[in-house]
């Protein structure tokens, strides 16, 4: 409440004075509309509700009209006027669809972060939405969990610096204008770590990998004046975090200093009862508004179970008046009561729509990451007269938008085929599917080989269907699914006996477990969702006029047996020798990941030398410079990005192998060689103790900078810290 005005203040608590027990509990509803073709629905209600004051809040409202019209029965015509939540997830995008989280990541790039949720919130906003259910900064180190394209990928550190970019950009510079919504960080907290990457499954990790992995992104976008968290589905250890008070109040109020308003996920607070943690309604709503939960979504339960609640004395007046008036603060400050007819009032213009495609082309091309490319195989040559492009993915316009797409039309996404025959309109695209996605008929597998014989290069477009990553996605076989992988076979082996490269390019929410693909195809690029323009940004880099530049922001395991695969794992005692037999290894497989975590490559090819950090030896709280020389030794102009990571040689809790810190670019023409400076503040370095407490020790640091975190490209310096 500190930041409300003093206006504010009062007015909300004249509000909540004046409020009945249900026109409260309708502030802590948020019920959901679905839109039809007459209008927006709200499912099991009618608008009536919203009039009583039984509904105060909407969720998933599409169109500026419809929003408007609930807008105005709601400050029109009920009782006190108080206008709407009106909640969508803009994950990546709102009508104009970027990459998802993790295609995003691959980027390193703050300033593009902030700036497609900065582009995702004018846009939802001129249709009239006040709230995100975004970032989504559940840290995975597991790619059978589907909803691990929603988020960050596997670095907490990378975690903080992404959810501190989107909350600013959603949220902007003034909550109060018209182009700006309020996010919501979740899924608070550790969703996940989901057992074996099962959805919704229990979490049970210890304490320590809580604070060190899954918290630090919620830190930092606390930091950062996110408005609302939305606590997981899951359960901790046993507790539901939709009833965790020592999560909720505990840690994310009292440690965190988190103000905002708690909003259940879809129906959370009802689920407590399959939990196995409440009987009933009244129950759920006890334990959810106990733990701080202030608005429930869609379940009811506040509305049915909280007047018998009261009455039993579960709860009290004081706790339902306490989430009350931080649902009305939020609606303050997002200058609702002002105007609330302020979002979604100036339909946006031509020209800003097609800015905003052009900024989804350029984060579309530099969120694919170029896994492989023998031979230099890609770019494609300029004077190529007929390519192949076969696949499922190949002609799938709508698969492109990825797991979340709002408000975007499926035609609207551009196809690689089109954007194949945009970018080469000399040369002939042949075009077979060969297979379906997911399909088991492998009849079509022929005639897709066959083109192979009229081409000079094939590009194979495999991977997942939009909807098999995000949410209920889980894998347990992330690999190519139905029949994909006969036809990538059968092309290869066609190929490889005419001679002519074959380019595969992976469509997925995830790292899939290819190892036989990647060891034979000539390319091999994760494109992940590239969004709207897809095609367009995928033949800017098969074509040469961009140069590749994303990097992977997860580890890209070589088999299902080796998750968890991440850089940041301890040693052990027995550290992994390949050569060894008693040490930490597989004997079935090898340790090494299929692509490291930072992996990407680029048309460049860059060298890097000279690593050293200036002091050598400093206070913890002093900001070192870190300094590396980078090359261009390569033919062709490129971006390079380079990763700064930590390794504490000694500390009282056995260190991870890597730590990540800081990761910086450069632009390199061919032949030029330039200096990259990273600073690093040594109050990162701080780590928690056997007691969990964060402490800095001293002693020596390794500091580590590279292209991936593959310690064999990593150049090493070392730094004192002294306490
Ligand atoms: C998801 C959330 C989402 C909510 C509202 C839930 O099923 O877990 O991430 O924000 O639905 O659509």
């Amino acid at each position: 409440m500190r930041t409300l005005k003093p206006q504010d203040a009062r007015r909300i608590e004249t509000l909540l004075e004046r409020m009945t027990l249900t026109e409260k509990l309708g502030q802590l509803t948020m019920m959901s509309a679905s839109h039809s073709v007459t209008g927006p629905v709200i499912t099991g209600h009618s608008t009536g509700d919203i009039r009583s004051g039984r509904i105060g809040n909407l969720l998933n409202l599409i169109g500026a009209g419809a929003a408007r019209e609930m807008q105005r029965i709601a400050v029109e015509e009920s009782r006190l006027g108080v206008p709407l939540l009106i909640g969508l997830d803009v994950i990546h995008g709102h009508r104009t669809i970027f990459p998802p989280p993790l295609a995003e990541t691959a980027l390193f790039d703050p300033v593009a972060w902030a700036l497609t949720a900065r582009e995702a919130a004018r846009e939802a906003a001129a249709d009239g939405i006040n709230m995100t259910f975004a970032p989504m900064l559940d840290v995975s180190r597991e790619p059978r969990w589907g909803r691990t394209v929603e988020g960050p990928g596997e670095s907490p550190w990378v975690g903080r610096v992404l959810a501190e970019a989107k909350v600013r950009g959603f949220q902007g510079t003034d909550l109060t204008a018209g182009d700006s919504i309020a996010a919501v960080a979740k899924h608070f907290c550790a969703y996940g770590a989901v057992t074996a990457g099962r959805e919704y499954a229990s979490v049970d990790i210890s304490e320590r990998t809580l604070l060190e992995v899954h918290m630090p992104p919620f830190a930092a976008a606390v930091s950062a004046g996110v408005v609302a968290v939305m606590p997981a589905f899951t359960d901790l250890a046993g507790i539901p975090m939709t009833a965790h008070a020592g999560m909720l109040r505990g840690r994310l109020r009292r440690e965190l200093g988190f103000e905002g308003v708690l909003i259940s996920d879809y129906n959370a607070v009802a689920e407590l009862i399959q939990h196995g943690v409440a009987a009933d309604l009244i129950e759920a709503a006890t334990l959810a508004l106990r733990a701080g939960v202030d608005i429930d979504m869609v379940s009811g339960a506040y509305l049915e179970g909280l007047p018998a609640a009261l009455e039993r004395g579960l709860v009290s007046h004081a706790q339902i008046d306490e989430s009350v008036l931080r649902v009305l603060a939020l609606k303050a400050r997002l200058g609702l009561f002002e105007d609330p007819y302020r979002r979604g009032a100036t339909p946006e213009s031509a020209a800003a729509l097609a800015e905003r495609r052009r900024l989804a082309r350029d984060v579309g091309t530099r969120s694919i990451v170029l896994l492989t490319n023998r031979d230099d195989a890609l770019p494609l040559a300029g004077a190529l007269r007929r390519v192949a492009l076969i696949g499922p993915l190949g002609d799938a316009a709508a698969e492109m938008r990825g797991p979340w797409w709002c408000a975007a039309p499926p035609d609207a996404q551009v196809s690689v085929l089109a954007g194949m025959r945009a970018a080469l309109p000399h040369a002939e695209i042949l075009h077979a599917s060969g297979v379906d996605i997911a399909g088991a008929d492998e009849r079509g597998i022929a005639a897709a080989v066959q083109l192979c014989d009229r081409a000079e290069a094939v590009v194979l477009c495999l991977g997942e269907a939009a909807t098999m990553s995000g949410e209920a996605a889980s894998r347990a076989h992330p690999g190519l699914p139905g029949r994909q992988r006969q036809l990538a076979e059968a092309v290869l082996q066609r190929a490889a006996a005419r001679a002519i490269p074959v380019i595969a390019v992976l469509f997925c929410g995830r790292p899939l477990m290819v190892p036989w693909l990647a060891e034979r195809a000539s390319a091999l690029l994760a494109a992940w969702f590239p969004g709207c323009e897809a095609g367009h940004a995928l033949a800017d880099l098969l074509t040469g006029r961009i140069s590749p530049s994303g990097r992977t922001p997860i580890t890209w395991p070589r088999a299902v047996g080796q998750i968890p695969l991440y850089f940041g794992q301890r040693s052990g005692g027995r550290p992994t020798d390949p050569s060894g037999p008693f040490s930490s290894r597989y004997i079935d497989e090898s340790n090494a990941p299929l692509f490291p975590f930072g992996h990407g490559l680029t048309y460049g090819h860059f060298a890097l030398s000279r690593l050293r950090v200036t002091p050598e030896s400093a206070a913890p709280s002093a900001t070192v410079s870190v300094l590396v020389d980078v090359e261009n030794q390569g033919r062709r102009r490129g971006e390079e990005t380079v990763f700064l990571f930590t390794r504490r040689l000694k500390s009282r809790v056995a260190p991870p192998t890597l730590e990540l810190h800081a990761f910086g670019k450069i632009t390199l023409d061919p032949g030029a060689r330039a200096t990259l400076t990273l600073r690093l503040p040594l109050a990162q370095l701080s780590s928690l103790g056997p007691d969990l407490e964060p402490a800095l020790e001293s002693g020596t640091v390794e500091i580590l900078a590279g292209p991936s975190a593959d310690l064999a490209s990593l150049l090493t310096v070392r730094l004192q810290v002294v306490a």
